[in-house]
């Protein structure tokens, strides 16, 4: 029995579902109702971004699937180019390159966008009013990159699961 590919394998999965699956509910049905409600759901946003645990849950469990996706990647291949020739080897490489991807778009610009919003909000709430006319176009902008960004992630993480999910049949 391998103990050490069993833990693995249950922190990268587990982290993957709970990471994956809050961004596809977040850009499918979270973002399109906070645009659709104007300024009340600017308000949500910036309640989520400041006050709930969502920055470190996303941040959290996405780093989690890479470390342990790399440990296991290298426990099979041993960083060997040699890893390529097989289809396993290759299909499982497409989707860990996809989910770097996904990774490197959550932790260098969504997170960008996070801080972001909360300094706004902070502001917003120092002034003790609603935000000034610059600040709630700033949070809609805002807003847009995130979806835009939030939809290429997506999709390398729609590649990410395909490729993870195949790999092991997929011989050559
Ligand atoms: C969006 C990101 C990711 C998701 C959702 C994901 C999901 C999964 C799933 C569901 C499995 C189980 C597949 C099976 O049992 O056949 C798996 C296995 C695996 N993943 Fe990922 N993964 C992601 C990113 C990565 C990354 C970035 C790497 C490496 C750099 C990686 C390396 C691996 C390895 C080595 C396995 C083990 C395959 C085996 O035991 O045969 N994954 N992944």
């Amino acid at each position: 029995m391998n103990i050490l590919m069993i833990i693995l394998r249950i922190v990268h999965i587990f982290s993957g579902v709970l990471w994956v699956g809050a961004a596809f509910f977040n850009v499918m049905f979270v973002q399109p109702s906070v645009r659709a409600s104007g300024a009340d759901g600017q308000k949500v946003s910036q309640y989520m971004v400041q006050k709930t645990r969502l920055t470190s849950y996303v941040y959290g469990t996405a780093t989690l699937n890479i470390l342990a996706g790399l440990a296991m990647y290298y426990i099979l291949s041993g960083f060997r180019l040699s890893f390529l020739r097989s289809g396993y080897g290759l299909v499982l490489t497409i989707g860990a390159l996809a989910g770097l991807i996904s990774w490197a778009l959550v932790i260098f610009m969504v997170r960008d966008i996070f801080g972001r919003m909360g300094a706004i909000g902070k502001l917003i709430q120092s002034q003790g009013g609603p935000p000034t006319p610059e600040q709630a176009s700033e949070l809609q902008a805002l807003g847009v990159r995130l979806t835009s960004l939030g939809n290429y992630g997506l999709f390398f993480m729609a590649i990410a699961v395909l490729g993870m999910s195949a790999a092991r049949y997929v011989s050559f």
